[in-house]
């Protein structure tokens, strides 16, 4: 049973873990060895995570099973990029789930309760930045309506690469 639950600073160690873990399977084959420690030391430190999990801005949402953290997104409430018009925007930043979790719909759960607290909230358009390459994320998130809508640039160490930017109008 997989139940998803929104995280607490008692979490900051296994979320540092998994962020870490998903982190750095999924782009170990694509990016230096320095590139993803840059990126891991600045933004999965505990410092930094329990410094996002007291944010009111921040939410991070956690997949549980059997008491182990296996999957996770997070949204900010505080960010906007791109021309969004006049609605309310909320970010939906990073999904990551566990690779030997993967394709059992527990990234789909995530995203429903994401979904969920942001029509809760009266959000009126969620957007998201995904790496121009990352086409089974990107076939994830037209699953739930997102469409392309720009792009900025993600820096990951010394490699600066092209992220698009999707958004689905609540
Ligand atoms: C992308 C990711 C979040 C999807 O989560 P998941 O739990 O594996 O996905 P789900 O099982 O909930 O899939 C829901 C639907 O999305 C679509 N989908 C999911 N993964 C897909 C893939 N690799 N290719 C194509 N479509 C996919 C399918 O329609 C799927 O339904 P189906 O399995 O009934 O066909 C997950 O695989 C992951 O963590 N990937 C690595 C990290 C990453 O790239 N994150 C995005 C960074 S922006």
């Amino acid at each position: 049973m997989v139940e998803i639950k929104s995280g607490s600073i008692t979490d900051a160690d296994s979320l540092r873990n998994l962020c870490r873990e998903t982190f750095y399977k999924k782009w170990k084959s694509t990016n230096t060895e320095k590139d993803l420690l840059t990126y891991m030391n600045e933004f999965f430190s505990v410092e930094k995570l329990v410094a996002e999990l007291n944010d009111i801005e921040i939410t991070y949402l956690l997949a549980q099973k059997n008491n182990e953290l296996i999957a996770y997104t997070k949204l900010n409430r505080n960010k906007i990029d791109g021309e969004l018009g006049n609605f309310k925007p909320i970010e939906l930043q990073r999904m990551y789930v566990k690779e030997e979790f993967a394709r059992m719909g527990i990234g789909q759960k995530l995203m429903n309760e994401a979904i969920e607290i942001a029509v809760s909230e009266k959000f009126e358009v969620m957007w998201l930045g995904v790496w121009e390459q990352n086409t089974p994320a990107i076939n994830f998130y037209k699953q739930f309506g997102f469409e392309f809508y720009g792009s900025h640039e993600f820096v990951l160490g010394d490699d600066i690469t092209t992220d698009l930017l999707m958004k689905k109008i609540l």
